[in-house]
């Protein structure tokens, strides 16, 4: 069982030929709101590939709650874990140009768990196989959580985006941790590599369409990208995070789960939409089938 404490956000996505300059109004080519939060995706993800997903969160009293949280339990996502609270759900206002995306969330529901609510979850988070993490709740539950795990021996893995939450009180706690190239250098500075070798099998750096890096212990081993038609990479390091976590709990070694959550975050850049194009476990083999590297 994979618990994921983490945020729910509804995605406003608007779709544009170029991104506005300061003070510029521009014409867009498409709206939709489509269910994201890094939390949610990472949960999401796990979920198609056949994982027991628990999450713990909050969305709002409003439209956007219902639709998250009925989307969730589609998914096959247990969503006891989740309240609601009079007030608004949180949201992502995403612009999708230039085949980049710029994001401002706005946390609302996600800001209103408390470290108090994690600890009264300490059965399920010491029940679970594997507790996975983002930077999108508050540092006092992240901290919390983190604290949990260790206390009941559980492992963790802490996705640090937005990097700006980090704190290297962390650190000590993460059994695994996620950090994209940018945050990575955010975290442990620009010789980020070498910090590889101080967490063998633990730390692993995701470096877009060119994949990702860690270390085994020996050596550094970068599992290349897939080539892809990219659409949306909106969601593609929360599908490897839910991919990657799907596949140490079936006990899959290090490097053969990055190689799966690679072969995930692939092909969920394919389709519009954080959660669109997240693969089930069939397609995922299919993709790895096919990479002659
Ligand atoms: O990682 C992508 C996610 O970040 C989006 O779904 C958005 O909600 C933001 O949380
Ligand atoms: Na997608």
């Amino acid at each position: 069982m994979i618990t994921v404490v983490g945020s729910i956000n509804m995605d406003l996505v608007v779709q544009t030929d170029c991104f506005p300059k300061q003070g510029e109004t521009v014409l867009g080519n498409l709206y939709e709101t489509v269910p994201g939060g890094k939390g949610a995706n990472q949960a999401v993800a796990a979920a198609r590939l056949g994982s027991d997903v628990h999450m713990i969160g909050a969305v709002g009293q409003d439209a956007f709650g219902t639709e998250l949280l009925s989307g969730l339990k589609s998914e096959g996502v247990q969503v006891k874990g989740i309240k609601r609270i009079d007030g608004a759900s949180g949201i992502a206002n995403i612009l999708l140009s230039e085949g980049d995306n710029r994001i401002i969330v706005v946390p609302g529901a996600n800001y209103s768990v408390t470290a108090e609510e994690i600890a009264s979850f300490t059965e399920q988070l010491a029940a679970s196989d594997l507790v996975i993490m983002q930077l999108e709740m508050l540092i006092p539950v992240i901290q919390q959580t983190l604290e949990i795990c260790h206390q009941n021996g559980v492992p963790s893995m802490l996705n640090p985006a937005p990097a700006s939450g980090f704190t290297a009180d962390f650190l000590p706690y993460c059994t695994y941790l996620t950090p994209n190239e940018t945050e990575a250098e955010e975290i442990f500075g620009e010789n980020w590599e070498k910090a590889l070798e101080e967490y063998p099998n633990r730390l692993v750096v995701t470096l877009g369409q060119k994949g990702a890096q860690f270390y085994d212990g020996q050596k550094h081993i970068t599992v290349k990208g897939f080539s892809t038609k990219t659409v949306d990479t909106t969601g593609a390091g929360d599908t490897f995070n839910g991919a990657l976590a799907a596949a140490l709990v079936e006990g899959q070694e290090f490097e053969g789960a990055v190689r799966f959550a690679n072969a995930a975050a692939s092909l969920s850049v394919e389709k519009f939409g954080a959660q669109g194009g997240m693969p089930n476990r069939a397609a995922v083999l299919e993709r790895m089938a096919g990479d002659r590297s």
